[in-house]
């Protein structure tokens, strides 16, 4: 039997169930189609599209529009999955209602499912708008990308006391504002186990340890696209981008010599003459499809 599609509360009830979560970002059908047909939890159309897929420093020049395009390329190709979006940088902060015009967005243009936003408990008044608009939301603490030039880079966060208590109470404060999931990125393990045992809602790790109630990589880095990428959290299990590299040259050395396209990928038909074009040579008169032409 085909398993149904995942929606937030089943994954919020995987907790309770004891389940964890596997979720991988995916930004086009092609991907999300393998992702999810391997059997992912969810799949985040994460704006670290803006650096996975386009090149940037980081994620902060992603639009709205632009990550619902990627968002409905992922939709339309999901069939079990959890498809939830990244709200990007300046479409929820700058009031409660923008916030839900955006989520508004990525759900009815993108077939988002639910959002993601990254912030802490100054972030409750526009979560809680978001799901009274009936949008599930997702939290994201820790390590927030779009506060990069706040936080002067993408190190571990919560490492002392008073930035962990931060962390534990935003997380509360989430949970309370109705988030339905919470991604903790780029924490210490013991705070994340911490965090998790004090949540009913399920915790979603990224560098966070093996506490968490589930685990999210960036699809690109955990396949292997990115080979300079390799943080201690990352673990790669596969090596696309030397596997394509490897394909490729065999591609173009066949195309050189000939070897590619064979009998087998070429098309044949039944003999035909065809009439030469006015200044055609006479080698264009010859019988098409005939042996030996
Ligand atoms: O944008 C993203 O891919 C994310 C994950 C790393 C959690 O937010």
């Amino acid at each position: 039997m085909q398993p149904k599609k995942k929606t937030a509360i089943a994954l919020r009830k995987m907790k309770s169930a004891g389940e964890r979560i596997a979720m991988m970002t995916a930004y086009d059908a092609a991907f999300a189609r393998a992702l999810d047909e391997a059997g992912l939890d969810a799949l985040l159309v994460g704006d670290s599209l803006g650096m996975a897929v386009r090149g940037e420093r980081d994620t902060l020049n992603v639009t709205l529009d632009e990550i619902a395009y990627h968002c409905r390329m992922v939709a339309r190709a999901t069939r079990h999955a959890h498809v939830v979006c990244d709200l990007p940088f300046l479409s929820y902060q700058i009031s409660a209602e923008e916030a839900v015009r955006s989520a508004g967005l990525l759900v009815a243009k993108g077939g988002a499912e639910s959002v993601k936003l990254e912030g802490g408990a100054e972030y409750a008044k526009e979560i809680a708008r978001i799901v009274r608009a009936g949008i599930p939301v997702m939290g994201h603490i820790g390590l927030t990308p779009q506060s990069v030039n706040l936080l002067g880079g993408y190190g571990v966060q919560g490492r002392d006391e008073a930035t962990a208590q931060k962390l534990m109470s935003d997380a509360l404060s989430l949970q309370d504002a109705g988030c339905y999931a919470l991604v903790l990125e780029m924490i210490p393990h013991e705070l994340a186990t911490h965090i998790t045992a004090s949540l009913e809602i399920p915790t979603i790790g990224i560098g966070a340890g093996v506490g968490c109630d589930g685990q999210v990589l960036v699809c690109y880095d955990a396949l292997g696209m990115n080979p300079d990428f390799t943080p201690r959290f990352l673990k790669r299990y596969a090596e696309l981008y030397a596997e394509i590299g490897q394909a490729v040259r065999t591609y173009a050395t066949e195309v050189k010599s000939g070897a590619f396209p064979d009998e087998v990928h070429s098309f044949a038909t039944k003999p035909v003459q065809l009439a030469p074009a006015a200044s055609a040579s006479p080698e264009a008169a010859k019988v098409y499809g005939a042996t030996g032409s």
